[in-house]
């Protein structure tokens, strides 16, 4: 036995229409339940077990979606804003509704961003008790050194209550240009760009390569966008205590 809903809900869920379409096509007679007409759209059928049709072609239910986006600049990680393109407006071929990004890159930032309408596993996800990690690849003005490596490893301070927990950074280019991976484990508003500035230095480029067991697909260009594999879905659901 599954989860059960209403006809109607279970339909316009999958975004095949409104409720007030639904309803319509219920009165026509183009909707069965298990082979037989359904006329009532208050109707409950359970999203595992019923079959639904409409005109013959069988609706199934997804209730969970799990979308990685390679986030590009330039768009916002909101659901929905007033001046600025959101993430959502990227999401084209799938329903939207109830879905919403798991935590928030800036505008300029880049790469791995979750979407998803699972409450608790963003929730968990995203928890400061959890400690997940996130990794990230940046290009920084100025010389990254050892020294930085020490500072971020003890625990930076970035003008907040407590200091930065340990970070572990990894210097790819030392130069007047470098360029660094950096993995932290909380998500404290504008981290990264802090973290460089508490060492006179400053991003000019950043993304998102994971967080936790998800890694970005190397294959999503920025703005491009894929639901989660089996296997990257068992791996975050592992991470997140989900067991269902
Ligand atoms: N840290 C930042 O400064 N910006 C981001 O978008 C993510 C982490």
């Amino acid at each position: 036995m599954g989860k059960k809903l209403r006809i109607d809900k279970y339909l316009s869920d999958m975004t095949i229409g409104s409720r007030r379409e639904v309803k319509n096509w219920i009165r026509k007679g183009r909707v069965y339940i298990n082979s037989r007409p359904c006329w009532n759209p208050d109707e409950k059928v359970d999203i595992n077990e019923d079959e639904v049709t409409i005109d013959g072609d069988k609706i199934l239910y997804e209730e969970f979606i799990y979308l990685m986006l390679n986030k590009p600049q330039g768009v916002v990680s909101a659901t929905r804003d007033n001046r600025d393109r959101t993430v959502l407006d990227l999401i084209k071929d799938t329903r939207t509704k109830d879905l919403f990004p798991v935590g928030r890159l800036d505008k300029d930032t880049e790469g791995l961003l979750l979407i998803t309408n699972h409450g608790e596993l963003a929730h968990r996800l995203l928890s400061p008790k959890k400690l997940i990690d996130k990794v990230y690849y940046a290009k920084i003005k100025g010389k990254v050194t050892k020294a930085d490596e020490e500072a971020f490893l003890g625990g930076i301070s970035i003008g907040d209550d407590k200091p930065c927990l340990p970070a572990k950074l990894d210097i790819i280019v030392s130069d007047t240009l470098s360029e660094v991976k950096l993995t932290i484990c909380e998500g404290k508003f504008h981290q990264v760009k802090r973290m460089f500035e508490a060492v006179d230095k400053e991003v000019i480029y950043l993304k998102r390569l994971s967080m936790g067991s998800l890694t970005l697909d190397p294959s999503l260009m920025p703005g491009e966008y894929r639901r989660l594999n089996e296997d990257e879905l068992k791996q975050l659901k592992c991470l997140t205590n989900i067991f269902n």
